[in-house]
């Protein structure tokens, strides 16, 4: 099978599952580690970021710091080929990465978007879009805020919770 690398668009709408694996390793960093190892043990323990992980006032703030994104991913999320960006919301986007933490996400763009400036937003700025994307793919907002930590979003997996709590 053709490994379709860093393909804006294409990718995303091929073989989602299987570059769901590959995708994140593209662009390892040393803090990476720490999160896939923190991501493994948040499915263990069943945290689920479908539990309220965020508030409704933190995703209103991501949602102004989103401007950042849609110059390439759409006022709707929804992506497009000129700039090239991917949706940010829908099936597709949250199954590629609903075996992974809030963690690896929050990372992910930290490190790489705005892709034309990456690391341009602060940490609690990452924090708030991450909360804003948790919203706009249908996830509910909760009692606390979602934290500008890495480790601690390590904790919590981005799959339904299953059974129990
Ligand atoms: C200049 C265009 C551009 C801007 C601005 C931009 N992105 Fe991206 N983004 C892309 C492209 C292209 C990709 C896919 C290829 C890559 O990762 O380089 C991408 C990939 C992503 C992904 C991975 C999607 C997936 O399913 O794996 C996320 C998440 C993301 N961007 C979030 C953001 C956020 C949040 C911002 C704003 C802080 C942002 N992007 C700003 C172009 C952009």
């Amino acid at each position: 099978m053709r490994e379709p690398r860093r393909t804006p668009g294409v990718v995303v709408m091929t073989a989602a599952g299987l570059l769901a694996l590959l995708a994140p390793t593209l662009s390892s960093a040393p803090v990476r580690a720490s999160t896939s190892r923190a991501s493994m043990s948040a499915r263990a323990e069943g945290r689920s970021a479908w539990s309220g992980v965020y508030t409704a006032a933190q995703a209103a703030r991501g949602e102004e710091a989103f401007r950042a994104c849609t110059y390439c991913h759409g006022r709707d999320l929804k992506g497009g080929d000129d700039p090239p960006g991917p949706a940010l919301r829908g099936e597709i986007f949250l199954m590629r990465w609903r075996e992974r933490s809030v963690g690896d996400l929050y990372v992910r763009i930290a490190e790489t978007m705005p892709k034309n400036n990456p690391g341009g937003l602060t940490l609690q700025g990452y924090a708030d879009v991450m909360s804003y994307l948790l919203q706009a793919n249908g996830l509910p907002a909760g009692m606390s805020e979602l934290p500008a930590d890495p480790e601690a979003l390590g904790q919590i997996g981005l799959a339904p919770a299953t059974g129990a709590r």
